[in-house]
């Protein structure tokens, strides 16, 4: 079966990591039979992108479910980099952001010509609204504010929305907010979809992402001006006329992966149901049988576990990485998402202005295990079982 192996969050091939006998991630994909036809279709008709019926009806039905207009663009990355733009991001700028996630994340801010400030998170893994309370009160020239759901967990948004909205009020214009929902397709916070919180959210189809399309990205936003804007961007700055007038580049969305796209997204509510039914018997059986932590929830908040990430217990945070090696050579493929955190990565080191103890004390310690909406049960006994003697053997 088809299965992802990555380095960093990059598919490099799809087949399992050699000798892998539980993968990381399998990605969820139609059979062959259940797209035929409408990949036929495209091919016949000859209309391959430029904003087809697929990917218009992919972006009206996810409408729909966020509460808040979708764009499809052609990758998370470059629907950050738009977003950030179409917030009014000038060059120098200053953004606050976790240190604690994928690179991705940063690498837009430099792209859109901003300066990262990073902020610390909290156990739960997603931004510390305390320090970025604190950050924002001792420099009035962050301009923006940019969360991220950490594997899938929704990052603070009220909390941050005051903050934010405190320290507009000093600064005497807004601070928008941005996040980065790549992992965080299915999430929600009370009865509303992440999708329709800040400014701006961007999410990633990517293989080993929770709704996925091959590669892809969605931009949701609420406000009309920030949709027109970024409709603009993600059609090289065109907007209704053979006449750009806008900043842009070409981030669409092919009509092929807009037809895996909808697929997934039609059987979503299963997929995160599977999900959320099995997330939370590995829990049990971790905490049951080993002594690493489970990933943490929060009471009101769906979480996709679009990552499986557990911690290594503080009294043996120096053998993480043996026991990372005894997994693989077990058979168990793991990664250390997200070790280094960015500020202890060679291009951001020179933004490591501040300390993040949470944000090193958790890099030392996690360890992504295989996850995904079919995992079997038998998969899931023999990854905790290699966790129980990792423990011992390692
Ligand atoms: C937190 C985060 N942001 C952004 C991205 C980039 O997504 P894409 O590969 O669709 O550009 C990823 C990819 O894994 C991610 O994990």
């Amino acid at each position: 079966m088809a299965t992802v192996s990555t380095v960093g969050n990059e598919t490099v091939h799809a087949q399992a990591a050699p000798g892998a006998k539980v993968p990381l991630v399998r990605p969820d994909l139609p059979a062959l039979d259940e797209v035929a036809e409408q990949f036929g279709e495209i091919l016949s008709s000859g209309r391959l992108s430029n904003f087809g019926p697929y990917a218009t009806r992919f972006e009206n039905e996810l409408s729909e479910r966020l509460g808040a207009e979708a764009l499809a663009v052609s990758s998370c990355s470059v629907g950050l980099v738009f977003a950030l733009q179409a917030l009014g991001l000038q060059p120098g700028q200053k953004v606050a952001l976790p240190a604690f996630t994928f690179v991705a994340t940063a690498q837009a801010v430099l792209y859109a010509g901003g300066v990262p400030v990073f902020i610390d998170i909290d156990p739960d893994f997603t931004i510390s609204v305390d320090d970025l309370r604190a950050v924002l009160a001792a420099d009035p020239e962050i301009a923006m504010v940019m969360g991220v759901h950490t594997y899938g967990l929704p990052a603070q948004v009220d909390a941050i929305d005051a903050a934010a909205a405190e320290a507009a009020e000093r600064a005497g214009h807004p601070i928008p907010i941005l996040y980065d929902a790549a992992h965080a397709l299915g999430s929600t916070v009370g009865d509303r979809a992440v999708g329709s919180f800040g400014d701006i959210e961007v999410f990633s189809l990517s293989a080993t992402k929770t709704l996925v399309a091959g590669e892809g990205g969605v931009i949701a936003s609420r406000h009309s001006d920030l949709i027109a804007r970024l409709r603009a961007e993600r059609n090289y700055g065109f907007a209704g006329s053979y006449d750009a007038h806008a900043p842009g580049l070409n981030g669409k969305m092919s009509e092929f992966h807009a037809v895996i796209g909808l697929h997934n997204l039609n059987r979503l509510d299963e997929l995160m149901a599977q999900r959320a039914a099995k997330a939370a018997a590995y829990a049990d059986r971790i905490v049951q049988e080993t002594d690493f932590l489970p990933p943490p929830t929060r009471p009101g908040t769906a979480h996709t576990f679009k990552d499986f990430t557990i911690l290594v217990p503080d009294h043996q945070r120096d053998r993480r990485d043996d026991i990372v090696a005894f997994l693989k050579r077990q058979g168990v493929d793991v990664r250390t998402y997200f070790a280094p955190a960015l500020h202890r990565q060679g291009y951001f080191e020179r933004f490591a202005t501040r300390p993040l103890p949470t944000t090193d004390d958790l890099a030392a310690r996690v360890i992504a295990i295989p996850f995904f909406a079919s995992i079997t049960d038998d998969e899931m006994t023999y990854v905790v079982e290699q966790l129980r003697q990792a423990q011992t053997n390692a």
